[in-house]
């Protein structure tokens, strides 16, 4: 039989699942298109019913007869539900990859449809929802309904989570969307923690029946739920941090940015009064000469103020000082030809109206300018 590599990985967690998981392993091969090559990983952290050992004999048999595959990754002790998914995608070689329980509570009839959204649409994550119009749950009681329900809120509100079920342990994604990403993996909500951490990716759902496990029981219990609100303070707290130092960053290069737009108009006043009083009454230069000094001290009062003021920078030795002087120079007078040339190029090649081609160079050539002398002449970093 050639190597294929899997399409599409599904990833089986278990805890105490020896009454269901070979029905589901059965059940997942018949569902799935004949078409897809797939690989189905379960993840057992060594479940005392002995859940990992018939996995085991299982595969031994079953890789006799089919094409696609099953594999077993045993764990030590139970490190919960979330880190065992993470485990499992770790491990994962298919692009796509489904995540579900392993209780039946998860309907493998839904998986082909799953797979259907990944393919067609423009859709990085499918989320199978309970909470959306043809979705629901069976055989639970009102006190977890409640429960779940809460979870829920915290999630929405508390992490503006937009996916109407980010509880769901039923899910699949495409695998490069976490790329580089790195996971708490704390407790039991892997798709939550996906939801947050991916800001720009594509989520559909899709509804579905849950219906509550008709063998072993749930794993779920007043811990879990502890462990639940202190994975959603944890994010909680990463997303601020982040958005609050993301908006103090773009506020300090807006602001950088603006004063050194300033500055450049206080150039322009200072290079416009010095020619003209260095070629009247005062000096009598001649007009040419009498520019170039202008031009020279709006470079000298430019580079000073944005020294001071804009890159906030008071190192005033005179090796340093003199160095920043000329490469300002040299960015002022490549920005201008720059300028001048692009106004050219603008006016004479491509019919652009001669004001509309000034405030199209003027701005591109500060803004370089701009740039330039942030990383090469107070060496900041570009973007702070
Ligand atoms: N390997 C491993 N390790 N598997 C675990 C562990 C663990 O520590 N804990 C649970 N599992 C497995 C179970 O064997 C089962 O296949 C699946 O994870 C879900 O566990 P259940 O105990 O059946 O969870 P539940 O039915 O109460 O909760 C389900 O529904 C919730 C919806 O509110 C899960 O799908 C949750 O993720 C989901 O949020
Ligand atoms: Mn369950």
């Amino acid at each position: 039989m050639p190597y294929k590599n899997p399409q599409i990985s599904i990833i089986l967690p278990t805890y105490n699942e020896s009454q269901n998981i070979i029905g589901l392993l059965k059940s997942i091969h018949e569902n799935i298109p004949k078409e897809v090559a797939t690989e189905t990983i379960v993840v057992d952290d060594n479940s005392p019913d002995g859940t990992g050992k018939i996995v085991e004999e299982y595969v031994t048999n079953f890789k006799k007869i089919a094409a696609n595959t099953i594999d077993i990754i045993h764990r030590k002790t139970k490190n919960g539900l979330s880190s065992a998914i993470l485990h499992g995608i770790q491990n994962a070689k298919g692009d796509m990859i489904v995540v579900m329980d392993s209780d039946f509570s998860h309907p493998p009839q839904i998986i082909p449809k799953m797979i259907d959204a990944l393919k067609q649409y423009q859709c990085d994550l499918v989320v199978c929802s309970r909470y959306i119009a043809g979705g629901s749950i069976q055989g639970w009681t009102v006190k977890r309904r409640l429960i779940s329900k809460v979870a829920t809120l915290i999630a929405t509100k508390g992490l503006k989570v937009k996916t109407k079920d980010p509880m769901s342990g039923f899910f699949a994604f495409k695998k490069n969307i976490i790329k580089g990403l790195n996971f708490d993996a704390l407790g039991y909500k892997f798709l939550l923690e996906l939801l947050v951490k991916t800001k720009e990716i594509n989520v559909r759902e899709i509804p579905y029946t849950f219906e509550d496990r008709k063998s072993g029981s749930s794993k779920l219990d007043g811990s879990t739920m502890i462990e639940y609100l202190r994975a959603v303070w944890k994010l909680y707290k990463n997303e601020k941090i982040k958005t609050t130092d993301e908006r103090r960053m773009s506020v300090r290069f807006i602001s950088k940015a603006a004063r050194f737009f300033t500055v450049g108009a206080s150039g322009f006043v200072v290079n416009y009064l010095v020619s003209l009083l260095f070629s009247s009454g005062l000096a009598d230069f001649w007009y040419v000469h009498a520019n170039i000094i202008g031009i020279i001290a709006s470079i000298s009062t430019n580079f000073f103020l944005n020294k001071v003021w804009t890159f906030e920078d008071r190192d005033f030795s005179r090796k340093r000082t003199l160095s920043q002087y000329g490469k300002f120079g040299l960015f002022s007078s490549l920005g201008a030809t720059a300028q001048l040339l692009t106004v050219f190029w603008l006016v004479d090649s491509h019919n652009v109206s001669y004001p509309l081609a000034l405030i199209l160079a003027i701005t591109t050539a500060a803004f370089s300018n701009f740039m330039l002398n942030k990383k090469l002449t107070f060496k900041e970093k570009l973007w702070s």
